[in-house]
Order: C-alpha cells, then structure tokens, then sequence
C-alpha cells in the first residue's frame, strides 16, 4: 500500500510499504477513507521534536472503516465508521480509568514511564505506525476506535481525530468561566479550532498570529486580533483588557514558535543569538536555515508573551507540543504572579461524547477551517506548502485511497 513516509529531517515520501496485520486479539485493520496533515508531524519534519526512525509512517489522524477485528474485539465491528483518535489508551489502567489516556500505563511499548503512546511518532511514543497510509492497525480498538454515523461526514470526522479534541482539551484546561478574557497564540488549524472552543464556554477571545489570512478567519470566528509583526503583544492586550492581562491564556503554537519579523516586537542581534541558543539547546539536529521544513525561530516566544500577558492568578493552558528537550520557560515572573499552569497531550478518548453531539447541532463547526482535500499521491507538495504557509493552506485532508 502506498503511505507518507519519514526518511530524514527534510525528507519524506510516498512509498510503497506492506499492509499492517492483525498482531495482538484486541486490534482491528481500518481502512482509511480520509488522513490530514497536522502541525505536529511538521514539527517531526523539521527536526524540533527529535527521536522520528527512517521508514516510520507519518500521520496521527485518521477515519475509515474497519476491515478486520482480533479475536478479543467485542464492539467494534467489520463494516463500521470509525473516527481513530491520535492517542492511544489501553482503556483499563489507573489513568485511563480517569481519563488520561494520554498518559496511559500500558499503550506504550517502552513502559509505564515512557510517553504519550500515539500513531506515527518518533520511537519514544511507541512507534506505533501512522495514518497517512491505505490501511492501519489500530490497538485496543474497543477503546481507541470512536464509531460514528453517517450524519457527520468524513470532513467533520477527519478534524475530530485529533485537532478539535485537542482544542476542546485546550479550552477545557484554561478553566474558561463565563465573560473571561482568552488570550489564544496561534490561529493555526488548532488554535482556530480552539477559538471556536472558547467562545462556546463564554470566553471572548483575543487571537495572535502573524498571518493575514489566519488572523481573518480568526475575526470570522468571532476573536478579535493582534498581528504580532506589527504591534507589541503585551501591550496590545493590556490594551484590550482593561490593564489586568487575560484571566485565560493558551499556547496553540509549540516549539516551532516566531519572533516578530518587522515591527516593535522584533528582537535585535543580541535577541536572535539568545534563540539560536535556545533552540540549539533544545535540538540540535532541527533545520535551521533551509528552505522548506524550517524550525521556527523562537521556542520560547509564546511562553514569554503568555506569562506576560496573563492577568494576576490567571491559568496558562500549554496545547503547543514542545520536545522534552526543551527546558525553557519564565518560571520567575510566572510564580511571582500566582499563575496556575496547565498543559498536555489531548486525552481525545475522553470528549468524543461532548463533541459528536455539538458537532452534529451545528454548535461547533470544524469544517470551516478545512481549505484542501488533497490525494495522498500529493502529500508531499501539502506538506510543503502547510509547513510555508502558503496563503490558504490552513487544513490539509489526505485522502488515502484515491
Ligand atoms: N497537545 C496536543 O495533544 C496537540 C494535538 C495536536 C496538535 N498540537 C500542537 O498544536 C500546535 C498547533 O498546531 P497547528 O496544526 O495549528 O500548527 P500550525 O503550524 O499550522 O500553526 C501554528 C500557528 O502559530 C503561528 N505562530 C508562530 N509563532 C507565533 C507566535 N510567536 N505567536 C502567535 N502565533 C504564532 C503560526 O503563524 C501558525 O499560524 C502544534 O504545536 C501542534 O503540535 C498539540
Ligand atoms: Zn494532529
Ligand atoms: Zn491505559
């Protein structure tokens, strides 16, 4: 079968890989009928979240039909819908029992202590092979399969995957109460999504991004907006805040995070040698100065900016996926200003509920940030012009099988 495959930081084919087997009773095969790109494989491409093996299968998000079950799969059954949620949890340890199945005991090959288990990652989540494939394997699939009816299509269902419960995770975590100022960095598919997800809990948002077309679709959804290039970030929403901050404040961003290109914000020399430092520390191996599948400039800016602007005893909620590498944050002016921090990989498992019925209403619409369907045979050029930004490039789907 034909799949997105990882070669080398800057390097990534179709190649034709061997179809996935059955290997444990509680697996199932799901057929893909749709894959999508996401942020987070562009940070495996460009080098800033290390540990990606050559011939790993790319992509965490997936829906299809299932095509075979294990002999222990008891609801799941041949012939159904299925959303795959990007993390993996075993359903029955001391964590997914309380829903964090991103942190669960026994998905991840490596242990108890080893990371998020979740499809086409580097080796340290599991190697659990990715969706932007023809077929996958998927383990515990009465647990990590989310069946789904016709009334939500493969568009809707593609973006529940993994971008609109990881938003809804986001917006969950800030602890948004009605009338709350949410300050959201980044207005990429995630940080839209989580727009979205913030304003349905009362919150009125204030997104930050550079990117004229993202800032517009930001406006669409009901945020008003700060382009970082042009005005400086704290004082803007201090501005727009009454001079308290914002009471919620959450990174939609990660360690591929910029400084401001032109305008007040953007750093000198000194400013610039300081990240390059950074980010070396933080991975050395991550491209820096290439064409495409470049590692942003600053890891540490939208920490920076939200402990800045966060108002006094406000929550930061950290969705952006940063390596474990990565030791920066400002934690001085943070305790000093009682800030409580919240943060993590999606527990997808645990929203699926919630999110199908406001989905379904019409409450909630994802759709409205998907602007490509692409073949698989095309991924590459996606990839490349999703990781450039290309002016209306914002959500890629794949679709595996034409
Ligand atoms: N926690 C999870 O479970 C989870 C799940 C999915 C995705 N993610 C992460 O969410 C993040 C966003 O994903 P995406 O698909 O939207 O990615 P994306 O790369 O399309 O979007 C990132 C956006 O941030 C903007 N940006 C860059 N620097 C900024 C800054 N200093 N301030 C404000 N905005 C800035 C970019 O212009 C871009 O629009 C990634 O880090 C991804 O890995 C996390
Ligand atoms: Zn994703
Ligand atoms: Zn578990």
């Amino acid at each position: 079968m034909k799949a997105v495959v990882f070669h080398a930081i800057g390097d990534i084919r179709i190649d034709d890989v061997p179809e996935p087997v059955i290997e444990q009773p509680k697996d199932a095969i799901v057929r893909l009928t749709a894959s999508a790109i996401c942020g987070t494989d562009l940070h495996f491409v460009r080098g800033t979240f290390s540990g990606m093996k050559k011939g790993q299968i790319l992509g965490h998000e997936g829906v299809g039909v299932v095509e075979a079950v294990g002999s222990e799969v008891r609801d799941i059954k041949v012939g159904q819908r299925v959303i795959i949620p990007s993390t993996i949890g075993c359903g029955e340890c001391q964590f997914c029992k309380k829903g964090f199945f991103a942190q669960c005991d026994v998905a991840n090959p490596l242990g108890k202590r080893a990371g998020t288990a979740f499809y086409g990652g580097p080796e340290g989540g599991g190697g659990y092979k990715g969706l932007q494939a023809e077929k996958a394997r998927c383990a515990w699939a009465d647990v990590n399969l989310v069946p789904i009816l016709d009334v939500i299509s493969d568009d809707q269902a593609i973006l529940m995957s993994d971008i609109l419960p990881t938003a809804w995770f986001g917006a969950d975590l800030a602890e948004i109460e009605d009338g709350d100022h949410v300050l959201v960095f980044g207005c990429g598919p995630v940080g839209l999504l989580t727009i979205a997800s913030a304003k349905l809990m009362g919150g009125r948002v204030i997104a930050v991004d550079r990117l004229s077309d993202r800032l517009a679709k930001a406006r669409a959804l009901g945020a008003e907006t700060i382009n970082f290039d042009e005005v400086d970030v704290p004082d803007a929403v201090l501005k727009l805040t009454n001079a308290d901050g914002a009471r919620r404040v959450i990174d939609a961003v990660g360690v591929d995070a910029q400084h401001a290109h032109a305008g007040p914000s953007e750093p000198g020399l000194l400013g610039k040698a300081k990240e390059l430092v950074e980010q070396y520390a933080i991975e050395p191996a991550a491209r820096k100065f290439a064409s495409v599948f470049q590692a942003g400039d600053n890891p540490s800016q939208v920490l920076d900016w939200a402990v800045e602007c966060v108002a006094k005893a406000g929550t930061i909620a950290i969705i952006g996926v940063y390596p474990p590498t990565d030791r920066v944050f400002p934690i001085g002016m943070a305790m000093n200003k009682n800030v409580t921090l919240r943060m993590g990989n999606a527990n997808h498992r645990r929203y699926y509920d919630v999110l199908l019925d406001h989905v379904a209403s019409g409450r909630l619409d994802p759709v409205a940030i998907l602007s490509q369907t692409e073949p698989m045979t095309g991924a590459i050029d996606a990839y490349k012009a999703f990781d450039e930004r290309q002016p209306g490039w914002l959500k890629v789907e794949l679709e595996p099988t034409s």
